[in-house]
C-alpha cells in the first residue's frame, strides 16, 4: 500500500543501521537514493557541459514523488542516470540500498517522448518488456489483453501508435512500463502534451493505477499543479546545472478528488513551489513579492 513518508525515519535507519549492523541487515533502504551526483556532458566545442551538481535525491518504497524544474535543468538527465541508460560523473545512486548499475531490472523508465514502435500496433508495443525477459509473444500477448479494459485501451489492441490520442499513447505506453514489472517506476512528462481536460483525467486515472500496482514513483513534470495533486514529496530543481532547491512534503489525505485543488493546504503548497521556481527562473534567488500562484 503506497504511503506517504517523511524522511527523517529512513534516513535514521540507514544512518544509524550504517555503524553497527551489517549493510544486509538494514532494514528498509530507500527504494531510490541519489547522493552527490553530478553529470558533465561535452559541448560541441569540446567543452563541460556541467548538467547536475551535487544532487542529493531519496524515494521511500511506494511513495509518489515529483521533481519540478526549469527546462534544461537536468531532469530527463536525472531519470537517466537512474535507469542506468548514462553514468554519473561523481556521486552514488542506489537503489533498494544497492549500487544501480548492478540492479538493471529494478527501474523501469518511461523517457519524456513515448516511443512507441510506429510498425507495431498497441498490442504488441505494450509486450516489449515481457518479450524482452523472454516470455513468448502469444503469451505476453494473453497477459496483456488482461489490462487493456484498465488502461481505456479495449478495442485498440490492434490499431498503430499514428491513429491514438495523445492520451491513449501515453496510456500504452505507461501500461508498456507497467508490463516490464519493475518496482521503481521514472515517469518523464508523461501528461506534457495532453489538453488540460485529458491531463486530469490522466493524474486521477494514474493514482488509481499506483494505488492498485503498488509502485514506487518518481515523477518528472513541469506542471506545479501536477506534482502537487499527484506527489507525497516535491523537489525543486535549480536552473542547470540542478540541484535540490527546496523539497515539500505534500501534507493531503489520499485518495485525493480533484476537488482538493481548492483547499488552502493546496494552494499554499502550490504557492510555495511556484515561488522556488520562479526564483530560480529570475535567477537571482530572492524572495520576489506580487506573484498571483493561486
Ligand atoms: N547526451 C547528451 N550529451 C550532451 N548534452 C546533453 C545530453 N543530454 C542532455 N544534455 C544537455 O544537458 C542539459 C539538460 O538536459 P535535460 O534533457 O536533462 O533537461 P530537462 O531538465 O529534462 O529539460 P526539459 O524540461 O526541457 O525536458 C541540456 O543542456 C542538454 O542539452
Ligand atoms: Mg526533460
Amino acid at each position: 500500500m503506497p504511503h506517504s513518508s517523511g524522511i527523517s525515519e529512513p534516513l535514521r535507519a540507514t544512518n544509524g543501521a550504517a555503524a553497527t549492523v551489517a549493510p544486509e541487515a538494514v532494514p528498509h533502504p530507500w527504494a531510490l537514493e541519489l547522493q552527490g551526483v553530478s553529470k558533465v556532458y561535452r559541448r560541441s566545442d569540446g567543452g563541460p557541459l556541467q548538467t547536475l551538481r551535487d544532487l542529493r535525491l531519496v524515494v521511500a518504497e511506494g511513495e509518489f514523488v515529483s521533481v519540478v524544474g526549469p527546462s534544461g535543468c537536468g531532469k530527463s538527465t536525472m531519470l537517466n542516470l537512474i535507469a542506468g541508460r548514462d553514468a554519473p560523473t561523481e556521486g552514488d545512486i542506489r537503489i533498494f540500498g544497492q549500487a544501480s548499475r548492478a540492479t538493471p531490472g529494478l527501474v523501469a523508465h518511461m523517457p519524456q517522448r513515448d516511443l512507441l514502435l510506429p510498425w507495431r500496433n498497441t498490442l504488441d508495443n505494450v509486450i516489449l518488456g515481457p518479450e524482452l525477459r523472454g516470455v513468448s509473444r502469444a503469451a505476453a500477448r494473453r497477459q496483456a489483453l488482461a489490462y487493456f479494459h484498465r488502461f481505456g485501451l479495449e478495442g485498440f489492441e490492434r490499431v498503430y501508435p499514428n491513429a491514438l490520442s495523445g492520451g491513449m499513447r501515453q496510456r500504452a505506453a505507461l501500461l508498456r512500463t507497467i508490463l516490464t514489472e519493475r518496482d521503481v517506476l521514472l515517469l518523464d512528462e508523461p501528461f506534457g502534451a495532453l489538453d488540460a481536460l485529458t491531463r486530469s483525467e490522466m493524474q486521477a486515472w494514474l493514482l488509481s493505477i499506483w494505488r492498485e500496482f503498488g509502485k514506487t514513483v518518481l515523477f518528472v513534470t513541469h506542471d506545479v499543479e501536477e506534482a502537487v495533486f499527484l506527489s507525497d514529496r516535491v523537489y525543486v530543481l535549480s536552473r542547470r546545472p540542478g540541484t535540490v532547491k527546496l523539497e515539500l512534503s505534500i501534507d493531503l489525505a489520499r485518495p485525493r478528488a480533484r476537488e482538493v485543488v481548492a483547499s488552502d493546504r493546496f494552494v499554499q503548497a502550490k504557492r510555495t513551489l511556484l515561488q522556488a521556481l520562479l526564483n530560480e527562473s529570475q535567477g537571482d534567488g530572492r524572495p520576489h513579492t506580487g506573484i498571483d500562484a493561486g
